[in-house]
């Protein structure tokens, strides 16, 4: 080995980690459409916040733009997991698109809330990140209705007509503990405020924060594999240094981790986002491996073994059709 073995080396590798049932859904669902109309198939967006997976399906023949306006008309369209809001599904319309909509189904149940609660009158207020796609989407549902918080340090600056007539919803991917601070505060200043009827921030989110909770108390370094704009994977590096890594950094790569990261380092706690293919794991594992990290330890906290059908688009009819 090229480095001195200083200690005991291991890494300690998160479990969960990695895909989620609603980014295994959307890949398949653009794999799929791909194999049953045809290149070119347009996607809305990247159809998961992954670089790897982006540029594998666009070798495949996907095409990723940003607004609808931008596809031919009579062409596939492919909405990402993220979500949309009804003035994107309607702009598809008008162009008269073939609409496969690969939006998460816990994403779409938030959108449901937000219909409803707007239906009747009340006001959201959504916590999440400010242009992100799954923000914009579910905003979209109760355009009039909703006030976006992005941390807990925005609920003093609030603006409310009806205080008492108010429900808070939240971003799919945010870290638990910080959104529970967030509505905390919300309690404080608007003590009537409903609960979302069931988490909005979904299992997979919520798994994989546990796991690497415990993974990072005993972690010199963390290393988490995701993109820059996955809110997941960042959220991943955030809990991990909140809860004892030492140090804690995103890669896309495992050519991204320097050298001196690894500087007396004995224990390397391994995650990655609910987008990231395990294939990008195992590179890291293999690199940390020629570099003296060849005890490889599984910290397991769920068993997760949630699945969802394909968009209805790709299910349809009975004839053998998709
Ligand atoms: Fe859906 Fe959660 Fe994955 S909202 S896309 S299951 S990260």
């Amino acid at each position: 080995r090229d480095t001195p073995v200083t200690g005991h080396k291991r890494v300690l590798l998160a479990a969960p980690r990695g895909y989620c049932a609603g980014v295994d859904r959307a890949v398949i669902a653009v794999e799929k459409a791909l194999e049953h109309y045809g290149a070119p198939v347009y996607v809305r967006k990247q159809i998961v916040h992954n670089v790897h997976v982006v540029a594998t399906l666009e070798s495949q023949g996907a095409i990723f733009v940003d607004e609808v306006d931008e596809v031919p008309e009579g062409s596939h369209i492919v909405f990402s997991a993220h979500g949309v809001s009804p003035a994107v599904v309607k702009g598809a319309a008008d162009r008269k698109l073939e609409a496969i909509d690969a939006t998460c189904p816990l994403v779409t149940k938030v959108h449901r809330e937000a219909v409803r609660f707007g239906n009747q009158g009340r006001h959201i207020i959504l916590i999440g990140h400010a242009g992100h796609e799954e923000v914009e989407g579910t905003m979209g549902h109760a355009l009039d209705r909703t006030t976006l918080v992005q941390n807990p340090g925005e609920v003093d600056d609030l603006v409310i007509d009806d205080p008492d007539n108010l429900v808070w919803l939240s971003q799919t991917t945010l870290s638990v503990d910080e959104t529970m601070e967030t509505v905390r505060r919300l309690r404080e200043r608007f003590p009537s405020i409903q609960n979302p009827p069931s988490d909005d921030i979904c299992y997979a989110t919520q798994n994989r924060q546990v796991a690497i909770k415990k993974v990072a108390t005993e972690a010199d370094l963390v290393i988490v594999v995701g993109s820059a704009n996955s809110s997941n994977s960042v959220r991943l590096v955030e809990v991990a240094l909140e809860h004892g890594a030492k140090a804690a950094y995103r890669v896309d790569y495992t050519n991204e981790i320097r050298q001196e990261w690894l500087d007396g380092v004995e224990t390397v706690g391994v995650t990655s986002g609910a987008s990231v293919p395990e294939v990008l794991v195992k590179e890291v594992l293999d690199d940390l491996a020629d570099a003296g990290y060849i005890d490889v330890a599984e910290v397991v906290t769920a068993e997760e073994d949630l699945m969802f059908s394909l968009p209805k688009e790709l299910r349809k009819d009975s004839s053998g059709q998709i």
